[in-house]
């Protein structure tokens, strides 16, 4: 059994990684209705990536014999005014995801649960990365996004994304 707080931000932990996929999802939505593929195709394969997550966190519940309870997800339906925008609310989401795996950290480490803090350790490192790449996405389009052929080539870049689940990651 795990203690009962650190059971309950982990549920609302699946809830929001369940999020993040449906918010990028809405991303590639918008992309995609304004032909941009390579940007839709890297928010899908990043969609994937974050049920892959959420499926990590509900294994390790259910390994641990506590109940998984799917809260309801958040509706997704931005206005994006320009390409830029999705690209901002991405790296303004995983700096909130990182706080919030930080917090449900901090919440084990208070009752010394440190079969938690272990698999947690994974979800702090992949954070880390989350934030780099989006933080990339946004220079790469500041820097290129302007000029119809930079995007054109950064469209194309981020078409080669191949959505390849974490070898070195939690079961799922
Ligand atoms: Fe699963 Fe991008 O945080």
């Amino acid at each position: 059994m795990l203690n009962e707080k650190v059971v309950k931000l982990l549920v609302e932990q699946v809830k929001k990684e369940f999020d993040s996929a449906y918010l990028y999802l809405d991303f590639a939505n918008y992309y995609d209705e304004h032909g941009l593929d390579g940007f839709a195709n890297w928010f899908e394969v990043q969609a994937q990536e974050e049920r892959d997550h959420a499926m990590m966190i509900r294994r390790y519940l259910l390994d641990n014999g506590e109940k998984v309870r799917l809260l309801a997800l958040d509706s997704q339906e931005g206005q994006y005014e320009s390409p830029m925008i999705p690209l901002q609310s991405a790296l303004e989401h995983e700096r909130f995801v990182t706080a919030s795996i930080h917090e449900i950290y901090h919440a084990a480490s208070e009752v010394r649960d440190y079969r938690t803090m272990e698999f947690l350790d994974w979800f702090v490192a992949e954070q880390a990365e989350e934030e780099k790449s989006a933080d990339e996405l946004v220079r790469k389009m500041e820097l290129f996004g302007s000029d119809g052929k930079g995007l054109y080539a950064l469209n194309q870049e981020l078409l080669s994304r191949v959505h390849v689940p974490a070898a070195d990651g939690p079961e799922m």
